[in-house]
């Protein structure tokens, strides 16, 4: 066990944790951040995606001694009662059933606009292509990054 500091949605926050510990374990049963979900655990499905300096990680392959500078979760992207752009886009075209895949959806797109204010159909896709979704939202999902982008 050994203490870690990190920066998380803007805040310095410090854990006790094993160094091979995932990030996601830190996030959701450490800082209480339930935005990341366990899908695969394996680095398959997305649905644990966060940034780390910017860039989209799968936070299940990230052991904590490994991360460092800023994490942002999907709780950094907005609230419920003050959705960012992306998270009010996915609510506007409705782009989610059970909603497990969301977080990495939002999170990966996120990264995507961050260094291209107006993706292609086809860049959108290829952002995506790495998130998988059991429910066959694509159609919704793509046009929430979409709408997003001409926000
Ligand atoms: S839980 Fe991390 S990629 Fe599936
Ligand atoms: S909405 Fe259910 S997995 Fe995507």
């Amino acid at each position: 066990m050994a203490r870690f500091n990190l920066k998380v949605n803007g805040k310095a926050r410090t854990v006790d944790a094993d160094a091979d510990t995932p990030l996601l374990y830190v996030l959701r049963d450490n800082l209480a951040l339930r935005g990341p979900r366990f899908g695969c655990g394996l680095g398959q499905c997305g649905a644990c995606t966060v940034h780390v300096n910017g860039e989209a990680q799968r936070s299940c392959l990230l052991p904590i001694s490994s991360v460092k500078g800023e994490v942002t979760t999907l709780e950094g992207l907005g609230t419920v009662a003050a959705p960012g752009k992306l998270q009010q886009a996915f609510i506007t075209e409705q782009a989610a059933q059970c909603g497990y895949c969301a977080n990495g959806m939002i999170m990966t797109s996120a990264a995507l606009l961050a260094k291209n204010r107006n993706p292609s159909e086809t860049d959108i896709r290829n952002a995506l292509a790495g998130n998988l979704c059991r429910c066959g939202t694509h159609q919704r999902i793509v046009a929430a990054v979409k709408r997003a982008a001409t926000a």
